[in-house]
């Protein structure tokens, strides 16, 4: 039996997606545990055990988790108050292994232990608690930013022609969320055991003026990439908004990917699914419209 957690979120929905068309598991195998079981009726239809699952009601993780043999743990969104994510995440680990689960596949982030971004420990914590517990095997899938995330800072950039940064000449190794999906999948629906890390990152890495060069020319729109220190980062995102703590955690991706936190190419995506990755040009070309809407 399959466990995917967080089944309702944009990666737990296409993960269980490919479990069911590419890896042609029935349905009578798969368990889908969310927060927000309502939204899942058509897996329900389809013959998914959907089960109500929330990593901060400890009571009832253990029964939600019974009965599967290899579970996927997708990181929550957590963001409320530091720690919370990783008491979410060491409680599904706990759960994990009193359930009698055998193997625990986790989405990560590349070089969590020296990553810049403020939410690192998070997932640096959570590997620890993996490798500490007492489970059969696990899996870290150590996903690099998706190509996705650029929704959060070209439509404006677009808008205005103007791209503030404070990344520098960093470069980062892109990944569609659809090709972190393919992986997981093949990941959590092979039989491997052991101990193992995966860190998935596209096919190329790109800095902010090579992605800057490449959406200008795919929207026809201008994009001019100004750098700046750090602090005037923050400082504009509060200006626009933002609460200052959100502000800095933006401001800390940007450290992250100067000192290379997300640069580095490897054939791990290609391991897991021996695939080619969605190359950056086929997804911009996908979503331009969206960049301009
Ligand atoms: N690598 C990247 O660039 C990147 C970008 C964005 C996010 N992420 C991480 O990857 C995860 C999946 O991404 P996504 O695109 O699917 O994000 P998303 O659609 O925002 O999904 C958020 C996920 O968090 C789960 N969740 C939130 N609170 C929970 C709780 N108390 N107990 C159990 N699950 C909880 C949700 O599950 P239900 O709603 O079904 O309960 C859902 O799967 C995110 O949560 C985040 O940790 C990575």
């Amino acid at each position: 039996m399959y466990l995917v957690t967080g089944a309702s979120g944009h990666l737990g929905q296409l993960v269980i997606g490919n479990l069911l068309e590419t890896h042609q598991i029935p349905a009578s195998k798969i368990i889908a545990t969310t927060r927000k079981p309502e939204t899942l009726a058509a897996l329900k239809a389809k013959g998914v055990d959907v089960r109500a699952a929330d990593f901060d009601d400890t009571a009832n993780l253990v029964k939600a988790f019974k009965g599967a043999t290899r579970l996927l743990l997708i990181s929550t969104d957590a963001m409320d108050r530091p720690g919370h994510r990783l008491e979410q995440h060491k409680n599904a680990i706990a759960a994990a292994e009193k359930a009698g689960v055998e193997h625990v596949l986790y989405t990560s982030l590349p070089k969590p232990e020296t990553s810049a971004i403020l939410f690192a420990p998070d997932h640096a914590g959570t590997e620890k608690a993996l490798a500490a517990s007492g489970l059969k095997g696990w899996t870290v899938l150590r996903n690099n930013w998706y190509f996705e995330n650029l929704f959060y800072s070209l439509p404006s950039a677009i808008k205005s022609g103007t791209w503030y940064t404070a990344a520098g000449e960093g470069k980062i190794a892109h990944i569609a969320r659809d090709d972190l999906a393919r992986a997981a999948a093949a990941a959590l629906a092979s039989d491997k055991g052991g101990k193992n890390t995966y860190t998935l990152t596209g096919a190329q890495e790109y800095t902010t003026e090579e992605i800057a060069k490449l959406v200008s020319d795919a929207v026809g729109k201008p994009i001019s990439v100004v750098q700046v220190p750090l602090e005037g980062l923050v400082q504009g995102l509060v200006d626009a908004g933002f609460p200052e703590p959100v502000a800095r955690v933006f401001g800390s991706f940007d450290t992250n990917t100067a000192q290379g936190g997300l640069a580095g190419i490897t054939g791990d995506y290609r391991k897991l699914t021996s695939n080619d990755n969605t190359p950056f040009a086929s997804w911009l070309a996908k979503n331009k419209q969206a960049f301009l809407a």
